[in-house]
């Protein structure tokens, strides 16, 4: 048995490596070991801390912008000293393994990318960058622009992070992009989230529906862990680069 600890079984891997497409939605939970807090793990966890509609809304941005601007700010710098672990390198590894490929992300910290995925769909944005919340257009302050927010350099009108606050859309393409890919799989890995914010977290059923195998990664139980095939127990910068190492030589 490859890794009996973490659950990953002989069937596992070989369906893992018949796969002809893989793919995957990662949360907070993924990064966790990178330093980045997760938003709902008691005490740690950025929700623990501040009531989400207090700062991740149009309305807390409308009410006290320059609070959240800092809030951001201080995420950012939690982001800023994060480096990819393990876990995001073994989902490198694995892209480059699988014919066809799909990571989806709900974390806005851009690590998939530092660690070298390529195809990575952010479904909820991405921190580091900013954009008119005006004009809604990416854009980056002025130099020398000491305001909080900054402004934006076309309209005027405030920057805010680039990111999905609750009550708007998801990025239409990303999304669309992600369905395709569930729907398309034979594998589904869902690693390091909590399966709780939708519509992110309807992409494991709509892959169940369509006759993938789904895997779940995670410490804890999850809604979604009764409707896994494989429930894999542990941290995803330990089973990642386990159930990757288990498919042996490239
Ligand atoms: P959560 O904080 O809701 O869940 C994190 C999950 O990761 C939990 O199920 C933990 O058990 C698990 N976890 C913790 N450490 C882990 C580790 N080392 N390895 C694997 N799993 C671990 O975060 P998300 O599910 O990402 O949305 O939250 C989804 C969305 O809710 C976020 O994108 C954000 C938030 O509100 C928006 O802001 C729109």
């Amino acid at each position: 048995m490859p890794n009996a600890g973490s659950g990953i079984t002989d069937a596992l891997v070989s369906a893992l490596r018949r796969a002809r497409s893989v793919a995957v939605l990662t949360g907070s939970g993924v990064s966790a070991e990178s330093g980045v807090p997760t938003f709902r793990d008691a005490q740690t966890g950025l929700w623990a801390r501040y009531e989400p509609q207090e700062l991740a809304t149009p309305e807390a941005f409308e009410r006290d912008p320059g609070l959240v601007w800092e809030w951001y700010e201080w995420r950012r710098d939690l982001v800023r000293a994060a480096k990819p672990n393990p876990g995001h390198r073994a989902l490198t590894e694995l892209e480059r393994r699988v014919p066809s490929f799909s990571l989806a992300t709900q974390n806005v910290d851009g690590l998939h990318r530092r660690a070298g995925s390529e195809s990575v769909l952010e479904l909820h944005g991405n921190i580091m960058r900013s954009k008119c919340s005006v004009e809604g257009m990416e854009a980056e302050p002025r130099e020398g622009d000491e305001s909080v927010p900054p402004l934006c350099p076309g309209c005027g009108g405030f920057l805010r992070p680039d990111v999905v606050w609750f009550g708007e859309a998801l990025p239409e393409d990303a999304f669309a992009a992600a369905s395709g890919a569930a729907r398309g799989c034979d594998v589904f890995l869902s690693a390091g989230t909590s399966s709780l914010v939708y519509p992110a977290a309807s992409l494991p059923y709509e892959a169940a529906r369509s006759g993938a195998l789904l895997v779940e990664i995670n410490p804890d139980d999850t809604p979604l862990t009764q409707h896994a095939d494989h429930a894999l127990r542990g941290r995803a910068g330990e089973v990642l680069p386990a159930l990757v190492a288990a498919l042996g030589e490239a």
